[in-house]
């Protein structure tokens, strides 16, 4: 905070860099400083009078998977699946989706609906601010130069349902337009509360009020909820873009509304089919199950290069061997991997975090590592490919690729192995839908995935080979 008061405007902090590494890249941010607050103890979670502390480096797979989360407030899940990919997932933070204020980002979306408090800092003191007064307008917020969000609190609401729906051109993309609506309703089946937000529709998450305010009191009945969805349309008006008109925007609020509110009605209480499968979170089915070992245990990673944090903290360790390198500030992890140290099994794709090609494990999960600044690498356990190697022979997942016909070029294989072996380290008996979803982010241009997915599927079987 004493940087950050010195240097103002000239100093950006770096919390996942999901964000910030794509701009430092392009050179679109040009700061003379980069504080990078990973090491302070803004990671917490815990429920504490009726409400739901989050430190603001929780990161998005944390809000995933962390059960207190889901428990709690369980639209915090659902919106951190439908961000970006695996990748941004390990290491994008909950306090840097909300200071950066994209409009079509799923959290500052979320937490407006939840209605959340920030708690900002700065070396002269705190202030806490209503999420609905964070956002000010297109990547834009009430943060001074010199304050970092530290604490996201979320006054618990239980008994209220909820859902999310969006809508990406891809995968992984950001939302066109997203909707995240809560329903509650009282003892005779009328809506008690009612919350939707929408993201995508403005420079800012916008809180539809009128709309909510037409369902309370009210049976939750499909005319109702299609009335709502038309309130919200009627008072929208976005802007087009080079991927969609206005129009279709607004078409898209309504329908999504519609949808989310649908979905968010409390279970048993709907006065309408609800969608079928619709409320069937997409990893629940694997989750509630008990992990159970494929028949061959092979989805670790070798042991030097355990996803322990290494104590060795002076360079980069890469796949169990330190190794002394001077990094400048700013080059990321490919660039020293590659240009540096002349480790080309890690490939550059894209450069931006969408195809997957550079993937390393970084403390067992995936990043990309042309969205990670070598130096905020350092100490960490750092796998490539060619640490899967176990006395000159393939890792079984290696063999059930090239049995399968799956490695079908150099540049997307090494990072679907190594996505696909973080993916199976924690769900190893996935079925072939989970794995498709897992490997989403992990682009391959010759459409080949049917054979990779043919791969990992015998892989989890155990088959041992059909020629
Ligand atoms: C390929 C790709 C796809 C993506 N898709 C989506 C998507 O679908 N939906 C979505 O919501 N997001 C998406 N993202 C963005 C992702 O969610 C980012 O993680 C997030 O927007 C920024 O969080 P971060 O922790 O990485 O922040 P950083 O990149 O580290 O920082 C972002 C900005 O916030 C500031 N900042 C960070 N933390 C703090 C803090 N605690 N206090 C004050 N300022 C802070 C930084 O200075 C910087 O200006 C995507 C990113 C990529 C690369
Ligand atoms: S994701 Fe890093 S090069 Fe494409
Ligand atoms: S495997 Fe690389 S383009 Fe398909």
């Amino acid at each position: 905070m004493a940087l950050l008061r010195e240097h103002g405007a000239e100093a950006k902090v770096l919390a996942g860099g999901q964000s910030l590494v794509p701009l430092l890249n392009y050179r679109l941010a040009r700061p003379r400083l980069v504080v990078d607050i990973n090491g302070l103890p803004l990671a917490g979670v815990r429920v504490e009078n009726g409400s739901l502390h989050l430190g603001a480096l929780t990161r998005h797979h944390e809000l995933e998977d962390l059960s207190e989360i889901g428990r709690s407030t369980p639209l915090l899940p659902e919106v951190a699946r439908l961000i970006g990919n695996v990748r941004v997932r390990s290491l994008g933070t909950l306090g840097g989706s909300l200071a950066h204020a994209d409009p079509a980002a799923e959290l500052p979306m979320a937490i407006v609906a939840l209605d959340a408090r920030l708690t900002l800092a700065s070396a002269s003191g705190r202030r806490t601010v209503a999420a609905r007064e964070f956002f000010t307008g297109y990547l834009s917020t009430a943060l001074g130069a010199d304050e970092l969000v530290t604490a996201i609190e979320v006054p618990v609401t239980e008994g209220m349902g909820w859902a999310v729906e969006e809508f990406a051109r891809r995968a992984g993309d950001f939302a066109v337009v997203a909707v995240a609506a809560g329903v509650s309703l009282d003892r005779r089946g009328r809506v008690d509360d009612a919350r939707l937000a929408l993201a995508g529709v403005a420079d800012r998450p916008l809180r539809a009020t009128a709309a909510e305010d037409s369902l309370r009191g009210h049976e939750p009945s499909g005319e109702r909820l299609a009335r709502a969805a038309e309130i919200v349309r009627e008072r929208l008006d976005p802007q087009s873009d080079a991927f969609v008109s206005g129009a279709y925007r607004r078409l898209l609020a309504g329908v999504l509304t519609r949808r989310a509110l649908a979905r968010a009605i409390p279970e048993g209480e709907t006065s309408q089919p609800r969608p079928q499968g619709a409320t069937v979170p997409l990893l629940s089915a694997q989750l509630a199950r008990p992990a159970v070992s494929p028949r061959r245990p092979a989805a670790s990673p070798p042991p030097e290069a355990s996803p322990q944090r290494s104590a060795w903290g002076g360079g980069l360790v890469i796949n169990g061997r330190a190794r002394e390198v001077d990094v400048r500030p700013g080059q990321t992890l490919l660039e020293v991997l590659r240009d540096t140290l002349g480790i080309f099994d890690v490939k550059e794709g894209c450069g931006e975090g969408v195809c997957g090609a550079c993937t390393v494990l970084l403390d067992g999960r995936p990043v990309s590592s042309c969205l990670t600044l070598a130096a905020a690498a350092r100490g960490r356990a750092i796998l490539t490919i060619r640490g899967l190697e176990r006395e000159g022979r393939l890792h079984p997942l290696q063999e059930a690729f090239v049995r399968h016909g799956a490695v079908q070029c150099g540049f997307c294989t090494p990072g679907m192995l190594l996505t696909t072996l973080a993916f199976l380290e924690r769900h190893p008996r996935a079925s072939r839908e989970e794995v498709r979803a897992a490997l989403e982010g992990n682009l391959c241009r010759c459409t080949g995935y049917a054979k990779i997915l043919d791969a990992v599927l015998a892989y989890v079987r155990g088959d041992d080979g059909d020629g």
